[in-house]
């Protein structure tokens, strides 16, 4: 922070403490939210006609807004800085998009060091202004007035994207319009466009026309999930491409909006649509159809001269075609089976003297990012990149969680944090089971609103390599463009904070007060017809144990909100206390703005069996990335969604054997232990092939009461242990991990995942 901002904001405290009323007045709902605002009593009053100062640097930002406010009756007209009721001006002192806006009684002055600042302080009056001004309303220009603020204001991270896949859906370059509309307005500045997939071809190369005429289109399309059985198919041909003066009109609207664009050409994998156009591309030469569903295909880049040559060409064609400094050249989910299978491929290694195929992976991005970096651009890659070696100047986007970033970070490389735990926006976002169906996952607003792109096992150094985050909108299951901006939206808003304000962090930077200015940004989101999700009224439940006794808790995230109850269909009730329960017990509870109801009413069954005043362990502890609910979770008398594994009652385990020893207090008679595992291939989850029950008296001395042997063949697959009249003290359960997964599924090699939710003892 500069010594002017220092100064600025002593002013500021002084101005504003001869006015008492301050503190009443609500700061109005800016996202995301200013680094410091001051809210003073009193407005500034509109004309139809403005006069306007900028300085000459500032050009964007004044096109911005005159084209802004013009719909809305309002007129910009050129005046000195000294004369002009609206001055922009530069501040060298300022830092980097940093900018400063003081709307006084009197006129607007704002300061930018850059233009990209000077934007951004268009972006904020523009959230000052009503709502109706998105849609360009003449009737509204009178008497139109803006609070007193004053603002300082400056991003925490550099890197502030969003990702959108047109490979697995195509959106029109109108949309594409739309979709860096709303970035700019949340002060993002990249667009990483992911332009290949095996399910399409989106972007016109003029040397390779096969690409547009037949790699842009599939024959059918995946019906319903890919992990339902059967598949289905909708037996439709669909498809879409960018032409070169489509991509040229849409790099020319994000220039105007300061965003740069990130396009991503996928190598080695995610090819199967190019192969299809050259076969020759491929290590058999055998054609192949573009994919017609989702996954990981095997299809994938042989590193043969031809292969380069086309990429090298490819690549010259979309270099002219984007004046960012990146280009994103994929690396992910490349399988290796063809290229272990393939004689070039394996010549190819012995002649580089390379290990292996991950190996070869890094000499193919090596040669690529040396092509780019003479052409004058930058490579990103996911974090598959870091296996067999990081190519000298890459910057990797890390996605499967924040290690791939770390490590990135640790060897001095740029890091761009995109892990799906946090910014996979293709989750699902609430458990309301009526969701419209999505890839899987659970990324509710308020876990994006937590995040910290930066490690804290980074030193400072080191977290100077993370230069933001970004949003990933992977389109499987959006095949409209309103089912993106459900997706997007609010969850976006929040994103933007994370990466413009910082990651929350004192009391005045909470989740419910982000909330509830995203409560009232919903007004300018449905001026701008924006389809957004709206779950802000959602309840949280959750189960405690205290002195032997079991405590059901609910919360609402929003702020100044009453909850009412109702406890096995009883009287309806104001929620104060925690409600003990003794039997097995259904809750239902809403929240309420006075007596007005808001969102949905939630309904919990609560199992009281045998186990839930028990002791529970764990070996080894679940992934943090699936353990919101703790070990309790599995003996709190509740039951996981049936459809989100990432709820806090499941518990998931990366690729371990797990026991789980539970101690029920005293010498207990059951008869019946039941279990379930979520079982989803598509996302790496298996439930496992058998698991054994144990039963001890000491806690030491275990004797096997049971085995099951279970079937994966549904999402839900339950282990039911039918053991009359068993008398114990300590039950014993030996979870063997699934295994590797098999070839040909999604993640073959890897070891499965293991999720379990309630182990119900009756
Ligand atoms: C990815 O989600 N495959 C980068
Ligand atoms: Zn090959």
């Amino acid at each position: 922070m500069t010594r002017y901002f220092s100064l600025l904001f002593v002013i500021l405290l002084i101005s504003c403490s001869d006015n008492t009323k301050m503190a009443f007045l609500s700061p109005p709902s800016i996202i995301p939210k200013p680094q410091k605002l001051e809210v003073r009593e009193g407005s500034l009053t509109l004309g139809a006609t403005m006069t306007f100062y900028s300085d000459p640097e500032f050009g964007l930002a004044k096109q911005f807004i005159s084209e802004y406010l013009l719909p809305n009756g309002i007129v910009l007209e050129p005046a000195s800085e000294e004369k002009a009721f609206w001055v922009l001006k530069k501040d060298t002192l300022l830092s980097k998009e940093g900018y400063t806006l003081e709307v006084s009684a009197k006129r607007i002055i704002m300061t930018a060091r850059d233009p990209e600042g000077a934007f951004y302080g268009m972006q904020t009056i523009r959230q000052l202004l009503p709502p109706t001004f998105e849609n360009g309303n003449l009737k509204e220009s009178k008497g139109i007035s803006l609070p007193l603020v004053k603002i300082e204001d400056t991003p925490r991270f550099s890197y502030r994207g969003m990702h959108l896949d047109v490979g697995r859906h195509f959106y029109g370059k109108e949309f594409i319009k739309k979709y860096l509309n709303y970035l700019a307005m949340l002060k993002m500045n990249y667009f990483h466009w992911h332009l290949t997939e095996d399910q399409g071809w989106r972007i016109e190369i003029k040397k390779y026309p096969e690409l547009t005429s037949h790699a842009a289109y599939r024959e059918e399309t995946l019906i319903g999930h890919y992990n339902d059985a059967p598949q289905q198919f909708d037996g439709e041909r669909y498809g879409g491409f960018y032409t070169q003066e489509d991509v040229k009109e849409v790099v020319a609207y994000a220039q105007k909006l300061n965003i740069t664009i990130i396009p991503e050409i996928e190598m080695p994998g995610h090819a199967q649509a190019a192969i299809s156009a050259y076969p020759e591309l491929g290590c058999s030469g055998e054609s192949v159809p573009v994919a017609t569903q989702w996954g990981v295909f095997e299809e994938v880049f042989c590193p043969k001269e031809e292969t380069f040559t086309f990429l090298e060409n490819v690549l010259t064609e979309v270099v002219a075609l984007f004046p960012g400094p990146y280009i994103h050249i994929g690396g992910d989910e490349a399988p290796k089976s063809h290229w272990k299978n393939c004689a070039h491929c394996q010549a190819l290694i012995k002649k580089e003297g390379l290990k292996d195929e991950h190996e070869l992976q890094s000499y193919f991005i090596k040669r690529i990012e040396s092509f780019l970096n003479e052409k004058g651009k930058a490579i990103i890659g996911w974090d598959e990149i870091l296996e067999g070696g990081l190519a000298p100047n890459a910057t990797v986007m890390s996605w499967r969680g924040v290690q791939g970033g770390i490590e990135a970070a640790r060897q001095q490389h740029q890091v761009i944090m995109t892990p799906t735990s946090f910014c996979y926006f293709d989750y699902y976002q609430s458990e309301d089971p009526n969701e419209p169906l999505a890839i899987g996952g659970f990324l509710p607003l308020e876990k994006v609103y937590g995040f910290n792109p930066v490690p804290t096992e980074l030193s400072k150094e080191e977290a100077s390599f993370i230069l933001g985050a970004q949003g990933n909108v992977w389109t499987e299951y959006m095949d409209t463009e309103k089912q993106v901006e459900y997706m997007v939206f609010p969850r976006i808003l929040a994103l933007s904070e994370v990466v413009w304000t910082g990651p929350a962090k004192d009391p005045t930077h909470t989740y419910a007060e982000f909330a509830s200015r995203v409560e009232t940004f919903h007004q300018r989101l449905d001026a701008l017809g924006v389809n957004y999700a709206h779950h802000l009224y959602k309840l949280i439940s959750m189960i405690e144990k205290n002195d032997g006794q079991i405590l059901y808790k609910l919360q609402t995230l929003s702020a100044n909100k009453k909850i009412k109850f109702q406890k096995d269909y009883g009287e309806i009730q104001t929620y104060q206390d925690p409600i003990p329960v003794q039997k097995n017990t259904v809750i239902t509870a809403q929240v309420f703005d006075e007596e007005k109801p808001l969102g949905t009413i939630v309904k919990d069954s609560i199992i009281f069996h045998k186990g839930v005043l028990g002791d529970i362990n764990l070996q080894p502890e679940p992934h943090p990335n699936y353990s919101a609910g703790g070990k309790e979770a599995l003996i709190n008398g509740r039951l996981g969604s049936s459809t989100r594994y990432g709820d806090s009652e499941w518990l998931g385990f990366s690729g371990e054997d797990v026991t789980i020893t539970i101690d029920l207090g005293k010498e207990t008679s059951f008869s019946n232990v039941n279990l379930r595992f979520y079982h989803a291939p598509g996302q790496w989850i298996y439930a496992p092939k058998e698991i054994r029950l144990y039963a001890s008296e000491d806690g030491t001395h275990f004797s096997q009461v049971d085995r099951k042997i279970l079937d994966n063949n549904e999402t839900l697959v339950h282990a039911h242990f039918h053991i009359p009249n068993t008398v114990t003290k300590f039950l014993k359960l030996e979870i063997p991990n699934y295994g590797k997964i098999p070839d040909g599924q999604q993640g073959a090699g890897n070891r499965a995942w293991t999720f379990v939710d309630e182990i119900i003892i009756e």
